[in-house]
């Protein structure tokens, strides 16, 4: 069988997907989600894959009825179940058509699931045992979803779209979400087993809008466009070749460098690409240079979002073979290659972010560069959308004085915090910070007369008019040179408002 269509002979058999959409309706109805899972299971943080270490526990606390605690066991945590019990759990689906299918295996009176099926809200997802990984041999273990894929959720913009490619989708996370505002997904991977897996996951939650390739990053979609381009890169930065989801093979940052150079490519005009990226930084560079150097010249306005930046010792550190071991000699054996790694290809440090390009062809192209705290962002599409807008407006002024002609509103939900300090007899203020409480959390710190002007903007007024009434009320507004001065100084605070969304044009 060539390459190209190895996939669709296994590990489970894509054969029978009445039998694997009714088996996800029988999950469904039973609660088997992922909030139900947390509290049955006793999970912390967002995921619901206990480690065979925390199994025992989990087996001693798992509260659920005996139909779901049957289920959880059998697909889920992976432990025997007695066949009756699983039969009866399964029905209408026949235990015999699910082992045929290889999601279950039938041994001495007894079932065993042979994959997990992981719930993330409203999807089921099958991916491999950890006992694969742990093993760390198979190349093609296919990880469940984890904080890399959650990471491109929140900032995946959900505006409907007629095309979506996901680059590298894995057990089909990012596609399997896509389907829902977009008409028709293309899914590849360069992992025969994920696309397996990725398609059985179309099947387990009967969606049918996904179609699944085989092939390296673009090859398979050689030629075409989306509205729409997904990647989470196998991003790790590593001298090893252990694992595809995990490890680009090629030297430093050069896959994801080429994610997104030709992600760019495969653009329809003002379609967006998204990527998760890592890289390499050079002794005291700083964390957006060797980003802005990749979007150059791409014909795309482009936003970098920085999640952290790590030193070479902290991203060993976290990496499998050192999580699993329990052999100093072997860890300090690891850690000195991947360190050596790092000495050799110049990485001081190892940068972690986001790429989002639009693509603006024929035009002078921005780039905007932004810190985010992903800890406090949560589901940020329509906050990608309006920072776009918003440097678009700011692109658009003759001059930064022009937004002074502006009509701005505040966007909800937000949070103002003050924080006094008692002197004299008095509280006085000693600091405030505006946040937003949707989208990508960001936050920014606030002086009392940006605490008075806020509210100001309530559309009606232009910034101009508003930023002259914070200037009387602070006692500014006489002479006239005064109260202009104040109004001008007020214009970089308002474009940074603007700029991270928390101000927009009002509508009309
Ligand atoms: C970090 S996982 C992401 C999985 C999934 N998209 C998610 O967000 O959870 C990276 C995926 O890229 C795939 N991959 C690795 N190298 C690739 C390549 N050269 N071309 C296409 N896919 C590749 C891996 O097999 C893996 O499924």
């Amino acid at each position: 069988m060539p390459d190209a269509d190895r996939w669709r002979d296994g590990p489970l058999d894509l054969g029978d997907p009445e039998a694997v959409g009714a088996l996800g309706d029988v999950l469904r109805s039973v609660g088997y989600g992922d909030e139900t899972l947390k509290k049955a299971t006793g999970a912390r943080g967002d995921f619901v894959t206990p480690t065979p270490n925390d199994l025992p526990i989990v087996l001693r606390q798992l509260k659920a009825g005996p139909r779901l605690a049957a289920l959880v066991k059998l697909l889920l945590l992976n432990v025997r179940v007695p066949e009756a019990e699983a039969r009866e759990a399964l029905a209408p689906v026949e235990l015999e058509r699910l082992e045929a299918v290889g999601l279950v295996r039938r041994d001495g009176g007894e079932v065993i699931g042979q994959v997990r099926l992981v719930p993330h809200e409203n999807f089921l997802y099958a991916c491999d045992l950890f006992e694969l990984e742990e093993a760390g041999k198979d190349p093609e273990y296919v990880a469940p979803v984890n904080p890399s894929s959650l990471s491109l959720d929140m900032l995946t913009v959900r505006q409907p779209v007629e095309t979506l490619l996901d680059i590298g989708t894995g057990p089909g996370f990012q596609a399997l979400r896509g389907s829902r505002h977009a008409e028709h997904v293309v899914a590849t991977d360069l992992n025969p087993r994920a696309l397996n897996y990725a398609a059985f996951n179309a099947q387990l939650n009967r969606i049918e809008n996904v179609e699944f390739r085989f092939g390296s990053l673009f090859e398979p979609v050689a030629g075409e466009r989306f509205e729409q381009v997904l990647c989470n890169p196998p991003y790790v930065i590593s001298p090893d070749s252990e694992f595809l989801y995990r490890d680009s093979g090629r030297e430093g940052d050069a896959l994801c460098h080429e994610v997104v150079r030709q992600s760019a490519e495969y653009l329809e005009e003002g379609g967006l690409a998204q990527t998760l990226v890592s890289w390499v930084l050079a002794d005291g560079e700083e964390w957006s240079a060797p980003l802005r150097r990749w979007v150059e010249g791409l014909g795309c306005d482009a936003f970098l979002f920085h999640f952290k930046t790590d030193k070479p010792l902290d991203t060993a550190a976290v990496q499998r073979p050192v999580l699993f071991s329990h052999d100093p000699a072997y860890i300090a054996e690891t850690l000195d290659r991947w360190l050596a790694y790092y000495a050799r290809i110049g990485a001081d440090a190892l940068g972690y972010g986001a790429v989002v390009l639009r693509r603006r062809s024929g035009a002078e192209n921005w780039v905007r560069a932004e810190q985010l705290a992903v800890s406090r962002a949560g589901v940020a599409g329509d906050h990608v959308v309006r920072l776009f807008r918003a440097q678009d407006l700011l692109e658009s002024l003759e001059s930064p004085e022009a937004v002074l002609d502006e009509r701005l509103v505040l966007e909800k939900p937000h949070t103002l915090v003050q924080r006094f300090e008692l002197g004299d007899g008095a509280w006085g203020m000693d600091d405030a910070s505006l946040s937003l409480d949707e989208g990508l959390g960001f936050q920014g710190s606030v002086d009392p007369p940006t605490i008075r002007l806020l509210p100001l903007l309530d559309g009606k007024r232009t910034v101009r008019d508003a930023l002259g009434e914070v200037a009387e009320s602070f006692g500014m507004g006489e002479p006239p040179e005064h109260r202009e001065a104040f109004i001008k100084a007020g214009v970089p605070i308002v474009t940074r408002f603007v700029s991270l969304g928390f101000l927009t044009p009002a509508e009309g």
